[in-house]
Order: C-alpha cells, then structure tokens, then sequence
C-alpha cells in the first residue's frame, strides 16, 4: 500500500488528553504529517504543522511563552491558530501572512482528535463517541497506547477477526475461555460505513472478564454475546455482553466491559494506537483495574510483534502476492471495502 491509501478527510486521535499540558510542546506524525499539539493562554488545544514557517525548524523541539510556541532556532513566537506574533531579529516588524499551518482539533472524552484533511469539512458531529469511557460515563477506566509498525488495515483485520485468540493469545485471553470465539454464529451487518458483527456462543465458562467484574457470580455458565463495530477509517469497538446459558435469551447487547479503539496511521507502515476499557460493575476497584489493565496490555503485547513481522513480510515479498481470506476475515474484508471506496471519493474530490 501507498501514502495514497490514507484516508485525510476523518477525525484522528493524536493524543489523550493529560499527553498535552501547557509546559511543553507535544509532537505527533500523523498521515505523514509532523503536527505539534500545546496548550494555548486560554487553555484550548492548538494544532499546527510542526514546520516553522521560516527554516522549517520542527516547532516541538521548541518552548512554551505564555500560552505561545516560540521556536528555538530563531526565536519566531507562534500562537494557537499559527500567527507569528514575535520575530525576535527584527521586533515590532512582523511579515503578513507569516504563519504555521493550523489543523481543526477538538478535545472530547479524554481524547485530542485532529483533521489531517480539508479544514472546511471537518464537522464536530463526525468526532467518534466515546461517551461510555469518559469522566462522567460511571465505569471503570483503563487504556493504553501502543506504536505499531504495521499499516492500519492490519490492526483493522486483526480486532475484526478475533478467532485469532484462540492461537495469537493461548496463553493469556484464549487461557480464560475465549477459545470458543471459534464457534458459533456470526451475524454481520453494514450500514453505510459502519459494520457491525454479533458473534453468539452458547453455554460456555465464564471468561477472566466476566468472572471478575463479579456481575455473574453464582450464574454457572454463560452465553456470550461478543458485538464489534467498526467505523471506517479506522475505529473499532469490542463490547462483551453475558446473560445466564440457563435463560436462552435470544439477544443480548448489554455490555457488561467494552473496549474502544483508535487507530491512527503515522504514515502507510506505522500506526499510534489507543485503546480503552470500560466496565460496569465495581467501576472504583483499583485492583480490578489495575488486573485489567495488565491482562489486557499482556495480550495487546502479543498482538505487536506478530504484526510487525506481517508488515516486513508484506513489504518484502518479491511476488506482492494477494492475501487470501478465510469467513472470519467477512468483516475485514468489508471494512477494506468502505476504505477503498472512502479513497475513491477523496482521490476524485482531489483529481477536481
Ligand atoms: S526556523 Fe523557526 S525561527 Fe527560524
Ligand atoms: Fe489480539
């Protein structure tokens, strides 16, 4: 895959929120673009292009002056929307039009989202909800982030496919029961660009996550209803919902943990990755929370090295044979689809 396949025109996590405080500048490539984030004098979040405009010094290697970003080779003081208000060789003579390049940016639940693409389209109502994970959701929160060299389509496949447990995570989630992801049925929808599985298996142990949230206890065994979505470019949710194998029910989509993913590509062979779990019950139980946050970052652990290895393998392979895919991959091959289309629009808006 080309630089061409990225999607510009989307919302991107660049950072957690606490990542970007007011004492330093904070540098993030994404799309192949080096941005610096930093905290404006009146405690917004500014996005600029981290090129100064004068000698294309990178702005994060400088310094924070009263809510400003001043650049430490010559000195040239920016604001959050990229003016320069201070040229130090020369004070009191400012150059019109003189500027970084300004990115839209938005803070919401506990994250700093970036719009790589055309400022102009870029709608606050496109930003993805994470409201189930933010401060005053009521759950218990833990997350992590990870940098992948892999393309994004990888991790896409991956957290679309999760039969991968069963070999990928023997020792950790497959360890707890997750093997049975093997099993049962799949419904599997697509609307617009948003995909939706429902993965039923009946009548198994209780999972690690099930167990120890504590919501089960006494129940025996358990249906397990295992509902992903996935929102093109590149943002996926796991929720893991249980009802009693004793009570049949035919449905269930009340999540007793979910897990949300945002997957940013830094270019076509690297991704930042930020992932995040919420649970329900004991949501203020630190050890609980700190079990889940080693158990899931044990398995993400695992997940890491294995894509790296595909994407050199890919990368190296003289023939570029295609990949060949198996009915698990249904939902990956789907989402390769809304990309390729999204990239359609994009790449004739831009040929305009
Ligand atoms: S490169 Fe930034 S002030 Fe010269
Ligand atoms: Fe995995």
């Amino acid at each position: 895959m080309t630089t061409e396949s990225l999607l510009r025109n989307h919302w991107y996590a660049a950072a957690r929120i606490e990542e970007v405080t007011a004492d330093a500048p904070f540098a993030r490539t994404m799309l192949d673009e080096p941005i610096v984030l930093f905290r404006s004098k009146d405690g917004s979040i500014a996005a600029l292009q981290d090129r100064c405009p004068h000698r294309k010094a990178p702005l994060s290697m400088g310094r924070m002056v009263d809510g400003e970003i001043q650049c430490n080779y010559h000195g040239a003081k920016f604001g959050g929307d990229g003016v320069c208000s201070l040229i130090p060789s020369q004070e009191g003579k400012l150059i019109s039009g003189f500027a970084a390049r300004p990115y839209p940016v938005t803070e919401a639940h506990g994250m700093i989202f970036v719009w790589i693409g055309e400022a102009e389209k870029a709608d606050l109502d496109l930003v993805p909800d994470m409201g189930a994970y933010g401060p005053n959701a009521g759950t218990g929160v833990v997350g992590g982030y990870m940098y992948i060299k892999a393309n994004y389509l990888l991790l896409v496949d991956n957290l679309l496919d999760l039969t991968h447990i069963a070999y990928l995570h023997e020792s950790t989630l497959g360890a707890t029961g997750a093997e049975a992801l093997l099993a049962g049925e799949m419904e599997f929808e697509v609307t617009g660009d948003n995909i939706r599985t429902v993965r039923i298996v009946r009548d198994q142990v209780q999972t690690f996550f099930a167990k120890k949230t504590g919501k089960f206890e006494g129940q025996g065994n358990l249906d397990r209803f295992t509902i992903t979505n996935f929102w093109a470019p590149s943002y996926l949710e796991l929720q893991l919902c249980n009802a009693p194998s004793s009570e049949h029910m035919p449905k269930c989509d009340v999540p007793h943990h979910r897990v949300h993913h945002c997957i940013t590509p830094e270019s076509d062979g690297a991704v930042h990755y930020y992932w995040t779990m919420a649970w329900y019950h004991r949501p203020d139980d630190a050890d609980l929370a700190k079990e889940f946050h080693t158990v899931t970052k044990l398995a993400f652990d695992e997940d890491l090295p294995m894509l790296e290895a595909q994407q050199r393998n890919i990368e190296s392979d003289p023939e570029q044979s295609p990949l060949v895919n198996f009915e698990g991959d249904k939902a990956g091959v789907a989402a390769r689809k809304i990309v390729t289309k999204l990239l359609a629009g994009e790449n004739a808006r831009a040929a305009e």
